[in-house]
């Protein structure tokens, strides 16, 4: 649309410049164009106006066109001009004198400069980068109250050679920092890293620089660089505090806005409600912090939420994980074990109960029928008694009790059931 445009300007302004007496009025392009890498990702453009430039009451601006690594174009009336970028594909720009206001002039053409690709090796720089950001509440300082961890992954260039060593460098605004806490693969080559505290502003609108270069013995390890938009890799924490409670048919959950710098009115929440008695979900978006349901009340719920940067506040990006589930309601499980635990109680209770029958039948047997009359002694049924307990099983015990005490075998009776 623009090229389209100034090339219909500059068809008028072709016919004007044959019909107006000042045809001869040219603008030169600019002078000493130059672009420099001031930081990590970021490079500065400088020109001067040309000093043959014929002074006339026109204000000049200049049309700059980035070719690389992507393209851009835009005017300004400054001489230099900072751009944010990837440079590993290195990075090339055009620059034109174009008349600020009368358009009926014809842009001077263009000059160009380039930054050259860094050196490297093909396949030794490292491939799939991925990083993510997560707040955390700063408990050691109230200047800044949350605090913001950065991890990084990537996979080693297939061509990198055993002994390469990469080094990861991120920077945010003004702020660069080098990786400290690196994790490593089998041949001790970095991998991974983790920054458990960044200058990374997580309300901020920057986008995060992240640079790896590297080191071997044996080639040039090519460098990479990639810009990360925050809301993009934010991991946003869930909420906090969930909680639930069913009065009546009445189902309430409530929750805390999670972790973040971001205020309560940023967040948009999605509860879960499993009905673990119909095997069905429930999801609803909202963006209080309360949600209210109606429900049967003799069902159990498993219920889960999750929060999600609004739009309101940051571009989209994606959901927290979902809260840990918590359950209410009435666990249909219960009735179940209840009847279970009646059955198994009842069966032992029958059992005793015949056993302690078969004892007193052979109790009253030993009575009519006494074996071998012996001299009764209470020191012999003493040791009797201690025999049998030392057998351990718990049958003979009982045994042991009817026989040692008569009058007990009622109260045994009694107590078991
Ligand atoms: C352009 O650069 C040259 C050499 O660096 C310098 O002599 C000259 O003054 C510069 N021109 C302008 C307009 O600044
Ligand atoms: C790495 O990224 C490439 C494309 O970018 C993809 O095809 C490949 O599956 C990724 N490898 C791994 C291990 O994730
Ligand atoms: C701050 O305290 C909370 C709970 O007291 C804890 O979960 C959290 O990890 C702490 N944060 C830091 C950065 O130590
Ligand atoms: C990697 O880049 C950093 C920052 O630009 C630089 O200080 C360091 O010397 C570089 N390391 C290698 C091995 O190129």
């Amino acid at each position: 649309m623009a090229p389209a445009s100034l090339i219909l300007l500059g068809a008028t302004v072709i016919l004007q410049v044959d019909l107006l007496p000042d045809k001869k009025f040219l603008l030169l392009p600019p002078v000493n164009f130059t672009i420099k890498a001031i930081n990590l990702a970021q490079v500065l453009l400088r020109w001067e106006p040309n000093t043959d430039q014929e002074q006339r009451n026109v204000q000049l601006g200049y049309h700059v066109k980035i070719n690389a690594p992507q393209e851009e174009d835009y005017e300004t009336r400054n001489t230099e001009s900072r751009r944010i970028t990837i440079l590993h594909k290195g990075f090339s720009a055009s620059v034109q004198t174009v008349p600020w206001n009368d358009r009926s002039l014809q842009p001077s053409s263009w000059v160009s400069a380039e930054l050259r690709a860094p050196p490297g090796s093909p396949g030794t720089s490292i491939v799939n980068l991925t990083c993510t950001t997560n707040t955390k509440a700063n408990n050691y300082t109230h200047l800044r109250p949350y605090q913001v961890s950065l991890h990084c992954t990537w996979l080693v260039g297939k061509d990198a050679p055993e002994d390469t060593q990469y080094f990861l460098y991120y920077r945010y605004g003004s702020w660069t920092e080098e990786c400290q806490e690196y994790s490593k693969d089998t041949l001790q080559r970095n991998i991974a890293c983790w920054f458990p505290r960044t200058f990374i502003n997580s309300k901020g609108r920057d986008s995060l620089a992240v640079y790896v270069n590297g080191s071997s013995e044996e080639a040039v390890i090519k460098p990479f660089d990639e810009l990360f938009a925050l809301h993009a890799i934010d991991r946003v924490n869930p909420p906090a505090k969930v909680t639930a409670e069913i009065e009546g048919t009445c189902l309430s959950i409530q929750w805390e806005k999670p972790v973040s710098a971001f205020p309560v009115h940023c967040f948009d929440y999605e509860v879960k409600i499993y009905n673990t008695r119909k095997g069905y979900f429930q999801t609803e978006k909202m963006t209080t912090n309360t949600f209210i349901s109606v429900i049967d009340g003799i069902s159990e719920y498993s219920i889960q939420v999750r929060a999600a940067v609004s739009s309101v506040c940051r571009a989209v990006g994606p959901s927290s994980e979902w809260s840990q589930p918590i359950y209410v309601g009435n666990n249909e499980q219960k009735p179940w074990t209840k009847w279970f635990l009646i059955a198994v109680m009842a069966t032992v209770c029958f059992i005793l109960l015949i056993f302690s029958l078969i004892c007193r039948i052979c109790h009253l047997w030993t009575k009519v029928f006494p074996p071998v009359p012996a001299p009764k002694s209470n020191i012999k049924e003493f040791f009797v008694t201690i025999n049998y307990e030392k057998t351990g099983s718990s049958e003979t015990q009982i045994e042991v009790i009817s026989y040692a005490e008569e009058a007990g075998s009622e109260t045994l009776e009694d107590s078991v059931f």
